[in-house]
């Protein structure tokens, strides 16, 4: 059963605690009690029999009818020093049998005097025996009867249960006022700042990870709205600039040559929208965790000559030289996410590179960890030291004009670190200002 009350748990430890120790001090008062009542009682033996002794003991003496008159709650008996009994003050001693083997008889005789104790067959009671031996040899036994610890303990049964109910009771009070005292201070966390709230030590794991998670969130938060005022931006420029000549061309009046170098322009800033947006929708799909993409085996290579195809073009006229080495590379990836980030890692090494440069591409096998890395490298303008980290983030170009010039929104790079993140891949950069960049993505299988 799975209980959720804190009160009924605190009950729960408290009462069966109480009751555990209630118990436990009951055990060892009764048995100490017991115990030393019973040492009275064998020195009370002893006493009457020093005073017994007054008498004289012995078979047919006629102080025996005394001692059967004796107002006594003890058991008298007096046996012969064969073992017969010939007197008992309770019973008719011819009816008893022999007791030449009953051990208080043997020690009293060997040693003087000798104290048993016997449970009687219901184990309701014990008789405690004190035997002495007397002058003429016969030995002289008192003995008396005794309640045992389990008749004591369950004559208390009565007072047992009282304290039962009202160990109950006291639990179920210290519970609930206990529970009310610990949660207290937990319903006044501040939420929004859970550190200054004044709680218990074990909870400052407690608000500390809230504060974290509140951090995280003001983050998250601020990050969503950078990139709203960003994607407004980069939507604005090409927007106003598609509106400002469609104006200039709704008027009419401008000659053949003019109409179509605005309506080229036109359709180029259409055009860089479009490819905005259909990067905006690949970053947002690559957020949306809960959306989990089909992977299946590839060959990185073959992906890779694709996106090679693709910028041939573009590589031409700026007289750069693409080479492409290595094996297959397999991994498993999505397709079409693997695609955008090769293609924007070389898209990158030809666009910031210089007339005549040369991009190699290499994609290698580590043999025994079957890891794949693929390096795509540059020998362009390369990338300052204290930008290496920011050009990942959304947005982010070094110059932004030249960038722009050449089509670039900033969200290339932003895709591929999330594509790699996606593929359990790691990318590395290294660049030296002038000199070119190299870029590692390395799949971890
Ligand atoms: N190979 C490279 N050599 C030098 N600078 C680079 C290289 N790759 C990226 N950068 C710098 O990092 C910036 C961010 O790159 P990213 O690919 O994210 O955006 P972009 O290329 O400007 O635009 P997009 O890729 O969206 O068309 C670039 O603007 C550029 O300044
Ligand atoms: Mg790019």
């Amino acid at each position: 059963m799975k209980n959720k009350s804190l009160t009924f748990k605190i009950f729960l430890s408290t009462f069966s605690v109480g009751v555990l120790v209630y118990f436990l001090c009951a055990l060892v008062f009764i048995t100490n009690m017991y115990g030393y009542f019973e040492k009275k009682i064998f020195e009370e033996l002893k006493t009457e029999s020093t005073l017994l002794e007054g008498y004289n003991l012995s078979e047919n003496s006629e102080d025996l009818s005394v001692l059967s008159e004796l107002k006594t709650q003890n058991r008298i008996t007096l046996i012969h020093t064969d073992g017969t009994v010939y007197f008992d003050n309770t019973v008719d001693a011819s009816g008893m049998e022999n007791h030449a083997l009953r051990s208080e008889f043997l020690k009293a005789k060997e040693d003087g005097m000798s104290t048993s104790s016997r449970y009687s067959s219901t184990m309701l009671e014990k008789t405690l025996y004190f035997a002495k031996l007397l002058e003429n040899g016969d030995v002289l036994r008192i003995s008396c009867d005794q309640h045992t610890v389990g008749v004591l303990v369950l004559g208390m049964s009565q007072i047992l249960l009282i304290m039962l109910v009202i160990a109950m009771i006291i639990s179920g009070v210290t519970a609930s006022i206990l529970s009310k005292k610990i949660i207290e201070p937990l319903n006044k966390i501040n939420l929004e700042n859970p550190e200054s709230s004044d709680v218990y030590e074990e909870l400052k794991p407690f608000t500390k990870r809230i504060a974290e998670e509140n951090f995280e969130k003001s983050q998250r938060e601020e990050l969503r709205q950078q990139f709203t005022a960003n994607v407004s931006h980069e939507l604005k420029t090409p927007l106003t600039s598609i509106s400002g000549f469609a104006e200039i061309l709704k008027q009419g009046g401008t000659d053949e040559k003019t109409t179509k170098d605005f309506a080229d322009t036109i359709y180029e800033e259409s055009q860089r929208m479009i490819a905005l947006v259909n990067d905006i929708i690949k970053l947002s799909k690559l957020d949306e965790k809960s959306i989990s993409l089909e992977k299946e085996p590839l060959s990185l290579r073959e992906i890779t000559r694709e996106a090679i195809e693709v910028i041939t073009p573009i590589a031409e006229k700026k007289n750069v030289s693409l080479n492409l080495s290595g094996d297959s590379g397999l991994i498993n990836g999505v397709r079409p996410v693997i695609y955008e980030m090769v293609y924007n890692l070389i898209d990158n090494a030809v666009k910031y590179n210089n007339e005549k440069g040369i991009v190699s591409i290499r994609i290698e096998t580590i043999t025994e960890t079957h890891n794949v890395i693929l390096t795509v490298q540059d020998n362009g303008i390369g990338i300052p030291e204290r930008e290496k980290e920011r050009i990942f983030e959304r947005f982010y170009r070094i110059d932004k004009s030249r960038s722009r010039e050449l089509g670039g929104t900033g969200l290339g790079l932003s895709i591929v670190k999330h594509a790699a993140k996606y593929h359990n891949a790691s990318v590395l950069v290294e660049s030296k200002e002038g000199d070119g960049s190299t870029f590692k993505v390395i799949f971890i299988l």
